[in-house]
């Protein structure tokens, strides 16, 4: 979910809508606000769906100089305007806006409000009657019932907090556990999001939130107490250094048509931004001292990232020749797995801000271990909580598909392996020329972004009429075919599943029927010609066999040829035409690209 707030500004209901539009990729199932003015005035407004449609329900009369508003991925209840947020107290007298989870709201429930009328099935709604409970009860003002109700909460709880009370309509009452929160200094106003990228459009100048701080916000002034109840006076603002246009889709249909098209300028970036004119890694010396002292390295990451780290995993043996272990996080979390002696962690995120690895990274910081966290947000949790970051410089990315982030990540990796090795002197890192490389693959990417129309046609062929599909390959073909997969899934809803080519006869291959689409990914010299024949197999049982492969390997009758780059490298262009053939299948089926349904881009429960 995402959350904005403001405080003292006469265009507040615009900048709530503008601030929800940003953070719709954290969730658009349903979305609401609440603004209220200096002399109390007040209106809450809620609506199912995209954030347009709660827009085209605001009239000239919802007014107000401070609100709160919510965009939401639903936890606990179903998608209504019940349940969209924020949620008020059975008197109306205090609005609620909350990302996370309260696990043990129904215990509470139970314990406090058994007379109390509920509106909603949120844990949310159990809050914000809390504290009315604790006001009319126990007679206590805003902010005491907020404080006591916030004790009670199950340690396990997540939440990033905005209360409003009717009686002091200027001011907000912002709380932070586990979830993330900022807080933004406007010029004559204050604000309060969960990703800068939000209130850009009203200042660049942020303070980050620790967990258990609370924080009371007015238009003149911001009020930090920290989990003990002390006055912070030394947290410093920091400066969000991005434009508020890079967040716009310029003359693009869709944000990720947009973020496919900038992939071969990330790669270019990455190359200025980490290699120095000789072309090898500048890379913080004590980082990578501090991976010199490790006997394995652990990425753990979920989704998109989860693969990207696949990827890695070979560039770190390769190069580094440090032995690597690659873990999604919500497992790793619960089921850890029996840790070497000097492990090192890696954490691979797009946003920085994933509960699931969060959890890890918790846990792994307080066993003593050290970590690094690859990521697209600078100052996001897991960067903030790691002891290094290394960034993706990607720009931001808005569509819930991740594509530039995923390319990114492994080039990152491969700047990062490549430094380790080198440090060793590693034949396969020193003689590795990887800015002439990355060089090759922007100018690979560029080729295969230019051909687009290509994947559109194969879309209409063989994509849009199918019920399900197969990437396979092997090795790291076989870690991009996850990816591919991951990819037609989540925004065409075709079932699609990245196999590894050798292992379909055991079972899977049951599923080839007439005209399935199977598209086989070869890029690599060993293992091309198994692959075909796999691919084979799967013809001889009626698929529709197609083929992404490197220029050196191609036949004559393959469909995609993609230009030739180290065999490390591979992914960074494999992958392409998969991003494309994806997204042109959601658009060919009138599909929402870049929101596609029950996701959010962002999630920041576990
Ligand atoms: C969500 C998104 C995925 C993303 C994953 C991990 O599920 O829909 O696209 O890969 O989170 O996100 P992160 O920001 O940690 O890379």
């Amino acid at each position: 979910c995402g959350i904005v707030g403001v405080a003292g500004n006469k265009n507040a209901v615009n900048i709530l809508i503008n601030g929800l539009q940003k953070l719709e990729y954290r969730g658009y199932d349903s979305a609401g606000l609440y603004v209220s003015d200096k002399d109390g005035k007040d209106c809450l407004i809620k609506r199912t769906g995209a954030i347009s449609n709660l827009k085209k329900a605001i009239g000239s009369d919802v007014k107000g100089t401070s609100g709160i508003g919510h965009t939401r991925w639903a936890t606990h209840g179903g998608v209504t305007v019940e349940n969209a947020h924020p949620h008020y107290s059975q008197d109306d007298r205090f609005y609620l806006v909350h990302n996370g989870v309260i696990e043990n709201y129904k215990e509470l429930k139970e314990q406090y409000l058994s007379d109390f009328t509920f509106t909603s099935q949120t844990d949310t709604e159990v809050v914000v009657q809390l504290v009315d409970y604790f006001a009319t009860k126990e007679n206590m003002n805003a902010k005491d019932a907020f404080l006591k109700t916030l004790s009670l909460l199950d340690k396990g709880s997540s939440y990033a907090f905005q209360l409003m009370d009717r009686e002091e309509p200027d001011t907000i009452y912002v709380a932070k556990d586990k979830s993330p929160l900022l807080i933004g200094i406007g010029d004559g106003c204050n604000v309060v999001c969960s990703d800068s990228l939000a209130m850009l459009n009203v200042t660049h100048e942020f303070l980050e939130l620790n967990d258990g701080d609370f924080v009371t916000v007015k238009p003149d002034s911001i009020d930090i107490q920290d989990k003990d109840g002390n006055k912070v006076t030394d947290r410093k603002p920091f400066h969000v250094d991005i434009d508020a246009s890079d967040t716009d889709k310029g003359t693009y249909p869709y944000y990720m048509l947009k973020e496919i098209d900038e992939q071969p300028n990330v790669m270019r970036k990455l190359s200025s931004e980490y290699l120095n004119e000789d072309g090898n890694p500048e890379i913080e010396e004590d980082l990578l001292k501090s991976i010199k002292q490790a006997d394995r390295l652990y990425i753990v990451a979920a989704g998109t990232s989860y693969h990207a780290g696949l990827v890695g995993k070979n560039l770190f043996e390769t190069m580094a020749q440090i032995p690597t272990e690659v873990h999604v996080a919500s497992e790793f979390a619960y089921n850890m797995p029996l840790l070497s002696k000097n492990p090192f962690f890696i954490f691979l995120s797009q946003s920085g801000e994933t509960a699931d690895s969060r959890e890890v990274l918790v846990n792994v910081s307080k066993a003593g271990y050290k970590s690094l966290t690859i990521t697209n947000v600078a100052k996001s949790t897991l960067s903030r909580e790691s002891d290094y970051t290394l960034l993706l410089h990607a720009g931001p990315e808005i569509s819930v598909a991740s594509t530039k982030a995923y390319t990114a990540q492994i080039a990152v990796e491969a700047i990062l392996a490549k430094g380790l090795g080198e440090a060793d002197q590693i034949k396969a890192a020193t003689e590795f020329n990887l800015r002439q490389q990355l060089g090759l693959v922007a100018t690979g990417m560029q080729t295969i972004v230019d051909e687009k129309e290509k994947m559109n046609q194969l879309s209409q062929d063989y994509f849009v009429n199918a019920s399900k599909s197969f990437y396979i390959g092997r090795g790291i073909d076989y870690f991009v075919s996850l990816e591919a997969a991951l990819k037609l899934k989540e925004i065409s809803y075709i079932h699609a599943e990245g196999f590894a080519s050798g292992e379909l006869k055991h079972g899977t291959i049951a599923l080839i029927e007439d005209k399935t689409p199977v598209i086989g990914i070869i890029t690599q010299k060993n293992t091309s010609n198994l692959t075909r024949s796999n691919l084979e197999e799967t013809m001889a049982r009626g698929s529709k066999a197609i083929t992404i492969v490197t220029k050196a390997l191609a036949k004559e009758d393959d469909d995609i040829i993609i230009p030739d780059v180290n065999s490390m490298l591979t992914p960074l262009l494999s992958v392409i035409p998969a991003q494309l053939l994806a997204y042109y299948t959601s658009l060919n089926k009138g599909l929402d690209v870049d929101h596609p349904r029950n996701l959010a881009k962002s999630v920041t429960v576990q």
